[in-house]
């Protein structure tokens, strides 16, 4: 059957299909459960969540499925040296962004306190939740953290957005690799190169990676369908990760204005930008990103411009000032049709299921 690959035996799922985890708190464990719960492999972005929250959130997903479940995390959580920013730096950035705020009608805020990364913290909850997957991104880890992931019985899974990436990932001793397309929503997860220099669509790079690494590699970005998965499948691909089309779902945690826009006619128009967190991501293309699409080394690194823009993003949304905010997409969101995450699993497996029939008839 078509279903059975590599990933499915390894993950111990019925489906190659995975829910693509979604950090910044658009994951909920009811779109997890409701995936996992259909035989695919639902996912969990908890890379902003402390150690606690991470437990919580675990506990919460054993109780909602006994099926295997990935957690997801950063790698690399931070681009500020030493965790903060100067001020000259911060000055030069309030007077760029200036404009919004006067609009919004809200004063510039105080200079975030230093980052410090929360990763290793959190990576030491892995290994006490033992998730069945663990997937992370902006990174590799070293080869005796991949060694105890698998002594505990977790499978890791890195994701790449070049095939240098892909070749360290496998070095490394991840399980799977993720080849990261630039169709894909959210943010690009370079870390070799920058992200501006990796920008491969999905089915070439799921090509280039097959040809030179052994382990499975996940299709992401641009699929939605079991016509995109089949496509994934027909290159090599062992399973496929689908982000945006279930972050469109009611069962993300994605406000009913993000799902409404993912479905209206200004998902036509994506665009990767930095002005909203410091890091290149995908979105649907809005008045700030355009403006300061040539801003780039102006803005705070990340996650510090995500702090900063986190006081203009709460008044664009009571003012109802959409053009303001980024809501995270990827190219393929005009094709979506489901509301429901049951709903589009059955859909992409009844569709690859015809596929695969027709072929046999
Ligand atoms: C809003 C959003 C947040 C995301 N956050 C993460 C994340 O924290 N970690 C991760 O590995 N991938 C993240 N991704 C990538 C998805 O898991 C998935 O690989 C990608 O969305 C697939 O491409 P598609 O959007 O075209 O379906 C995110 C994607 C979106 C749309």
């Amino acid at each position: 059957m078509w279903y059975n690959t590599k990933a499915t035996e390894m993950l111990g799922i019925q489906y190659p299909i995975m829910q693509g985890p979604f950090g910044g708190n658009l994951s909920s464990v009811e779109l997890v459960a409701a995936v996992s719960n259909e035989g695919g492999l639902g996912g969990y972005g908890a890379y902003t969540l402390t150690p606690q929250e991470i437990f919580e959130v675990d506990k919460q997903i054993k109780a909602a499925t006994n099926k295997p479940y990935n957690i997801n995390l950063w790698v690399s959580d931070t681009d500020a040296p030493a965790g903060g920013v100067g001020d000259e730096q911060y000055e030069h950035a309030k007077q760029l962004f200036k404009p919004y705020f006067d609009e919004a009608g809200i004063p510039l805020p105080e200079k975030p306190a230093p980052f410090k990364s929360r990763f290793e913290n959190q990576l030491q909850v892995i290994f006490d939740i033992r998730p069945k997957v663990f997937s992370f991104m902006f990174g590799t880890l070293p080869t005796d953290v991949l060694e105890q992931c698998r002594r505990l019985g977790i499978k890791s899974v890195g994701a790449a957005t070049t095939l240098d990436e892909a070749i360290l990932l496998e070095n490394s001793g991840v399980d799977m690799i993720i080849a990261s397309g630039f169709e894909a929503g959210g943010h690009r997860p370079s870390f070799l190169a920058s992200a501006e220099s990796s920008i491969t669509g999905t089915f070439v790079l799921l090509q280039l990676i097959k040809e030179k690494v052994k382990v499975p590699v996940i299709a992401a970005g641009g699929i939605a369908n079991g016509k995109g998965v089949v496509a994934a499948l027909a290159l090599g691909a062992s399973a496929a990760q689908i982000g945006t089309a279930f972050l469109a779902t009611d069962e993300s945690n994605a406000l009913p204005i993000h799902r409404q826009m993912l479905f209206s006619d200004a998902a036509k128009y994506t665009a990767l930008s930095r002005a909203f967190t410091g890091r290149l991501g995908r979105g649907i293309n809005s008045r700030i990103a355009r403006d300061l699409s040539h801003q780039e080394k102006s803005f705070l690194p990340f996650p510090l411009q995500t702090q900063f823009m986190s006081h203009l993003r709460k008044a664009a949304i009571e003012q109802q000032k959409w053009d303001m905010i980024l809501f995270w997409g990827g190219q393929i969101a005009p094709i979506l049709k489901h509301k429901k995450a049951r709903g589009l699993m059955k859909s992409i497996i009844e569709e690859t299921t015809e596929y695969f029939d027709h072929l046999k008839a």
